[in-house]
């Protein structure tokens, strides 16, 4: 099974793709968390995609591109993965095609107006888990459920970044829906309903899948 989960910023990707990993026991590869890790270790890939990240912008496809190639080689991968916030352009889409074909790119459409909410009130765990202050808060606040470390906010996370984020998903990412819907493989997904109901119906299309 090798798909991507596609979706706005703050459209649910990572939570559900969190919840999948766990239920068909393949990999949940999120580029945004790769970056993450590389801006925690201070290499000087990761201070260039910080810079990038805090302006909300893509960094760029030499970068994104071989780090998915290089964690695609892992072993945990060969019975299939989700990924998370790949492809985000045209140009990664085409790259990937030669390498991989995917079998889902199912898309979480949600209205902009819940997307400021959903990202300004995350937080997140550095072992990757994103609770919501009103709509998944963790049992005791502040602290994570699965593994007890202290939450934090993203630093591109605020308001005004959100908005430039949404902006590049709309002119950069958004047309990748169209190359995956020529090849077929394109699902849609209601991303305003709960998180309950969207696990359901992507565990629905997962299921209805040629094994
Ligand atoms: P990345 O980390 O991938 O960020 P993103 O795509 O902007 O997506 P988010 O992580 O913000 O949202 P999500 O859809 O995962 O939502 P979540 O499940 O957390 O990328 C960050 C940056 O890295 C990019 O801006 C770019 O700079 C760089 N980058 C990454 N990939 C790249 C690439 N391929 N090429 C170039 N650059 C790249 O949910 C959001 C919140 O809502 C949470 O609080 C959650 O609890 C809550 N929530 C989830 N579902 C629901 C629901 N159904 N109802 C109510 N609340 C919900």
């Amino acid at each position: 099974m090798k798909i991507a989960l596609f979706g706005p910023p703050g459209a649910g990707k990572g939570t559900q793709s969190k919840l999948i990993s766990e239920k068909f026991s393949i990999p949940s590869i999120s580029m945004g968390d790769l970056l993450r890790a590389e801006v925690r270790k201070g290499t000087a890939l990761g201070k260039e995609a910080k810079t990038l990240m805090d302006e909300g912008q893509l960094v760029p496809d030499s970068v994104v591109i071989g780090m998915l190639r290089d964690r695609l080689q892992g072993s945990d991968c060969d019975g299939g993965f989700i990924l998370d916030g790949f492809p985000r352009a045209i140009s990664q889409a085409t790259v990937l095609d030669e390498f991989v074909k995917l079998d889902a790119v199912i898309n979480l459409s949600v209205d902009d107006r819940f997307l400021i909410q959903r990202i300004t009130d995350r937080r997140m765990c550095p072992c990757g888990t994103a609770y919501h202050l009103v709509f998944n808060p963790p049992i005791r606040p502040g602290v994570c459920d699965d593994c007890g470390e202290k939450l934090y906010q993203r630093d591109d996370d605020t308001e005004e970044t959100v908005l430039k984020r949404l902006k590049v998903y709309s002119e950069q990412t958004k047309p990748v829906l169209e190359f995956y819907r020529k090849r077929g493989v394109l699902r849609e997904i209601d991303g305003n309903k709960s998180i309950a109901c969207i696990r359901h119906a992507l565990i629905e299309i997962l299921d209805s899948l040629p094994q």
